[in-house]
């Protein structure tokens, strides 16, 4: 997709402006953070800000601070992720995960960075209002707080081994995964600025509610059914982990189903916006995806 990979460009070309030197004293954590950001991803999310903005009306290259921001925490949630004490997990886009080339400390660190670092960059950017970015950096903290990414990575660790309801495993979905989702097209919302948002913001709830939903179940499909070489990231961690998924709860088939639907649903949400076809196919493609 043409549009994809013109939007992958613009974030690649601003991602790494915010680092400083790396012959600094504390260069490691510098060279460890852009090591994880620079080691590829699909850039979903950074993705979806920039598309939002452009489907409520603004220009999305206002909200590239904010893109570049969101993949910053969305980069921080995978290094910490893989480390030892969560899911163990040696490789990641195709490469050593951060712990493995750096060791954990400094990838614990950089983690800490990548955190952190969103905050300033939407609160630096040039391009956007206070207000906008006040409105962007309250989502994404949230979203990625306890009642948000963070609380279902919790629930994710602590409930290994142990039973978990269907209706609890949605809900820690729906927090480590479609709620920085959420974060990512609420920013583009609040980047646009128009005097539609709040209807907008409604229905970017509900798209990325949905759609967190499908890319999570699908993530956990790949898990079982995908190639080590292809997802750049070991397969059968799950199982290794005694993690509850929607496959281990439901079957291969229940699973495939679920996304489908769960996708049908962001689809039928992007109803409520302008020009929203690119949007549209990137949701089908991720269900269809192989990494
Ligand atoms: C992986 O996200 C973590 C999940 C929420 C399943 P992605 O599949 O978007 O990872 P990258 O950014 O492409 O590496
Ligand atoms: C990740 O879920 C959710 C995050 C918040 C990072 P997974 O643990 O399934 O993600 P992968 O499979 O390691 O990318
Ligand atoms: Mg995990
Ligand atoms: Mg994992
Ligand atoms: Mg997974």
């Amino acid at each position: 997709m043409e549009k994809l990979e013109a939007y992958i460009k613009k974030v690649e070309e601003r991602l790494y402006e915010i680092f400083p030197d790396e012959t600094l004293p504390q260069g490691d954590v510098i060279k460890a953070a852009k090591y994880s950001l620079s080691a590829g991803g699909k850039r979903i999310r950074p993705v979806l800000t920039l598309a939002f903005c452009e489907m409520c009306g603004g220009d999305p290259d206002k909200a590239l601070d904010t893109a570049c921001a969101v993949e910053y925490m969305h980069t921080f949630s995978l290094i910490h992720d893989d480390l030892p004490c969560m899911d163990n997990d040696d490789l990641r886009r195709g490469k050593p995960s951060c712990h493995k080339a750096f060791g954990e400390t400094t990838a614990l660190l950089a983690g800490d960075a990548l955190a952190i670092l969103p905050f300033e960059r939407i609160a630096s950017s040039k391009t956007i209002s206070p207000s906008a970015a006040v409105k962007c950096i309250r989502a994404l903290s949230h979203l990625c707080g306890t009642e948000g990414m963070t609380g279902g990575q919790q629930i994710d660790t602590a409930k290994a081994g142990e039973e978990l309801s269907g209706e609890l495993l949605l809900s820690m979905y729906s927090m480590k995964t479609s709620a920085l989702i959420k974060a990512a097209c609420l920013c583009g919302v609040y980047c646009a600025q128009s005097p539609d948002e709040e209807r907008y913001v409604k229905y970017a709830s509900e798209y990325a509610e949905n759609l967190g939903l499908a890319f999570q179940i699908t993530d956990d499909i790949l898990d079982v059914t995908g190639s080590t070489e292809v997802l750049g990231k070991q397969t059968g961690n799950d199982a290794d982990n005694d993690k509850h998924t929607y496959v281990r709860i439901y079957g291969l088939e229940r699973a495939e189903k679920a996304a489908r639907e769960y996708t049908e649903k962001a689809a039928a949400a992007l109803a409520a916006f302008n020009g929203s076809e690119f949007v549209k196919q990137l949701t089908e493609m991720l269900l269809g995806r192989k990494k």
